[in-house]
């Protein structure tokens, strides 16, 4: 059985967030998670990756049970939501790219020369060459994102889950942040779930979203199904007005509050 199962899901810490969730991501699937601040997102990915457990509910990974721990898991990476980095990192950016095989290493074993090598061809495909031996807390905010996505492929990821890649990137870099995974998703077959804000930058390149709201409200389905004005304006609770241009639909919010 292929994908990641989640069987009546219950996340939160102590008092749930999001109830009885259940839903089926294939493999090679790319998928969403929005909603507004503080409904869930991170902590239903984390749920997923195994950093918090879940309150009910199970996790299967390619037909195994991993609602605890699994070494399906491994199939699994993460970039965390930027606030999560302390901006004094002493490492390179070649180095946290190395970081992301530390939990495949097992005990006393060492990075070796192939493992740098596919690190700054990772960087390479990035367009990160160039800074790999610079500290990581000397580079923008935009190439930081993208050391913390190449330090998420080097360890041959099945699914991808991204937890606000393009939040405080500017316009021309998050497109490319999104072609990336775009290009990733199609070329290479890789699952990506990732969380955003940015309704307007991603409809081109998913399949799937869920889309979550506060009180343990969700909805999970194709985006035609799920990104229109009654929901969105729903579960947002300010009128949110869906106009269709040559790119594609755009989200704009209005000025009234429901
Ligand atoms: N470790 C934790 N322990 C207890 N409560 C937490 C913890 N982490 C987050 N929370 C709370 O859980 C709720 C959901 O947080 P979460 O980070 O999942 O939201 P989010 O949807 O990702 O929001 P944002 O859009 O702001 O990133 C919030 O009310 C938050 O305060
Ligand atoms: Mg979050």
């Amino acid at each position: 059985m292929e994908g990641i199962f989640l069987q009546d899901l219950t996340v939160g810490y102590g008092k749930p967030l999001i109830s009885s969730l259940s839903a089926h991501m294939a493999e090679g699937e790319f998928w969403v998670v929005v909603g507004p601040n503080g409904a869930g997102k991170s902590t239903l990915i984390k749920t997923i990756l195994g950093i918090v457990p879940p309150i009910s509910g199970r996790i299967l990974i390619h037909g195994k049970e991993c609602t605890y721990s699994c070494d399906e898991r491994r199939f699994l990476s993460y970039v965390p939501q930027m606030e999560s980095y302390s901006h004094s990192f002493p490492a390179t950016a070649l180095d946290v790219v190395l970081s992301g095989l530390f939990p495949r290493l097992k005990r006393f074993e060492r990075i070796k020369k192939e493992d740098v090598e596919k690190a700054l061809r990772w960087m390479e495909e990035l367009h990160l060459k160039d800074v790999a031996d610079k500290p990581f807390s000397k580079l923008s905010g935009g190439q930081q994102r993208k050391v913390l996505i190449a330090r998420a492929l080097i360890s041959d990821p099945h699914y991808i889950f991204l937890d606000e890649p393009t939040t405080g990137v500017d316009l021309r870099s998050s497109r490319k942040i999104l072609e990336l995974l775009d290009r990733l998703h199609k070329e290479k077959g890789f699952g990506i779930c990732m969380v955003t804000h940015d309704l307007n930058f991603v409809w081109n390149y998913i399949d799937k979203i869920i889309l979550l709201g506060y009180g343990g409200k969700y909805f999970i389905g194709k985006k035609e199904e799920i990104l229109n004005e009654d929901l969105l304006s729903q579960i947002y609770g300010v009128r949110v007005k869906v106009i269709e241009t040559e790119y594609g639909p755009v989200f704009l919010v209005g000025d009234k509050h429901l």
